[in-house]
Order: C-alpha cells, then sequence, then structure tokens
C-alpha cells in the first residue's frame, strides 16, 4: 500500500502523513526533507543554486538519509545528523530554487522511489500522487489558506522560542507555493485521482481520521 499526500508548503502535510504512519506502521518517507538536505550542502559548499550540473552532481556524492525517531524523524546527509539545519530560514528561502532542475530531481525522485520499495509507505511532497507513485493506492492533495498556513507555522516558532514575522511567513509561503507550482518540471498540482482536502479550520486528528478512512475504504 502507497500513500500519497501532496499539497503547498505548510499545509500540515508532515504532521499529517507521521500520525498515519504511526497509526498503520507504514514508513514515512519526507521528501521535501531530501531537497532541503541537498539544499543545506549546497550552501554549506556555496554551490549555485542556478548551476544545474554542479548540484545535480553534488546529489551523488551524498548520502541522505532517515532514522526513526519517537518525536519524528532524523534526518542526515553522510552521517551528519542535519535535522534542525534543514529547517533554517536560509535553506527554506533558497530549496525552491534547487526544486527546479530537472537533473536534481532525477536524482532525488530515483532514491524516493528506492525508499518506497520498501513495503507500506506514506510519502509527503509536492509530486508524489502525479509523478514519484502515480500508482499509490491512495492520493491526498492538502490545502489551506495561506493565512491559516502562515498562522500555523509562526505559533509553531513562538512555541520552539524561534523569532517569528507573520507577514514575513507569509510572503515566503506565497512565493514558494508559486515557484512550487509555475515549475516546469514535476509542478505543485493536484493529481486528477487525487482526494482535495481542505484544512482550514480542521484539527491534525480530523484530518488524519479523514484519510485512514479513505485507506480503509479507498
Ligand atoms: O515539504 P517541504 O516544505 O519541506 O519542501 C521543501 C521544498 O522542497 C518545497 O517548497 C519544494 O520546492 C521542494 N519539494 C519538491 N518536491 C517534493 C517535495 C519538496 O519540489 N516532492
Amino acid at each position: 500500500m502507497k500513500i500519497a499526500i501532496d499539497g503547498p508548503a505548510a499545509a500540515g502535510k508532515s504532521t499529517v502523513a507521521k500520525i498515519i504512519a504511526k497509526k498503520l506502521g507504514y514508513v514515512y518517507i519526507d521528501t521535501g526533507a531530501m531537497y532541503r538536505a541537498l539544499t543545506f550542502e549546497a550552501l554549506e559548499t556555496n554551490t549555485n543554486v542556478e548551476d544545474e550540473q554542479s548540484l545535480s552532481d553534488l546529489a551523488d556524492q551524498i548520502k541522505i538519509t532517515f532514522e526513526n525517531k519517537e518525536h519524528g524523524q532524523d534526518v542526515f546527509i553522510n552521517n551528519r545528523n542535519v535535522t534542525n539545519e534543514i529547517r533554517d530560514h536560509d535553506v527554506t528561502s533558497q530549496v525552491s530554487f534547487i526544486a527546479k532542475h530537472e537533473r536534481v530531481r532525477e536524482k532525488l525522485v530515483e532514491m524516493q522511489r528506492q525508499l518506497s520499495e520498501s513495503g507500506n509507505v506514506v510519502m509527503d511532497g509536492r509530486d508524489i500522487g502525479t509523478f514519484v507513485l502515480p500508482e499509490a493506492e491512495v492520493k491526498v492533495f492538502l490545502v489551506a489558506s495561506v493565512e491559516e498556513r502562515a498562522e500555523r507555522r509562526h505559533k509553531e516558532n513562538l512555541e520552539k522560542g524561534f523569532e517569528s514575522d507573520l507577514e514575513q511567513l507569509k510572503e515566503e509561503i506565497r512565493q514558494r507555493d508559486k515557484i512550487d507550482s509555475e515549475r516546469e518540471i514535476a509542478p505543485l498540482v493536484k493529481a486528477d485521482d487525487a482526494i482535495e482536502i481542505d484544512t482550514t479550520n480542521k484539527s491534525i486528528e480530523e484530518v488524519a481520521e479523514n484519510i485512514l478512512s479513505l485507506v480503509k475504504n479507498p
């Protein structure tokens, strides 16, 4: 069984995907974390975000791995734990530029498909239902208003003790969605056979229950 969860930035995909994976005992695969890990490495090595060849070479050189933890999932690049670093503002603001490149996507999609061969998986991202796992039995497209998504991120940031500016978050979310939706290769779009769930004014538990019912009655 493969469950694909796609949608725009900060729509709650990873939180919901983790709950579902835990409840069903499936493997959770966070594809955004892979694009973020490559972006982190590009920034560390001063690789230009427009240099497709160097970025694709970099993707070949690094090994991105995940380790499941009680609180979620840790992300490693060549055994270095970069779980927190890949959520940094610098990475978030650059990741969509790196994710535009065809050769970069080819490399990461290959890794994602390999990981999905491990059995039952819940995979979240932007192009899972349309491109990475078009054969997924359950496909969900999560949406929510920009205001709601920015508010949720803002709250999360404050809870973690990070500085946070609500208006800036709204602008960044809008910009990331625009780049992700307008790119030529595997853009952010709902798959024809995906079920759209608007999470505005819904709790995470409600959304998870909604998806779990689809798994039982696909
Ligand atoms: O899901 P998350 O916000 O961590 O994703 C970070 C970025 O990675 C997205 O804004 C997008 O540019 C890219 N991404 C992608 N395809 C995916 C997952 C993420 O292009 N399947």
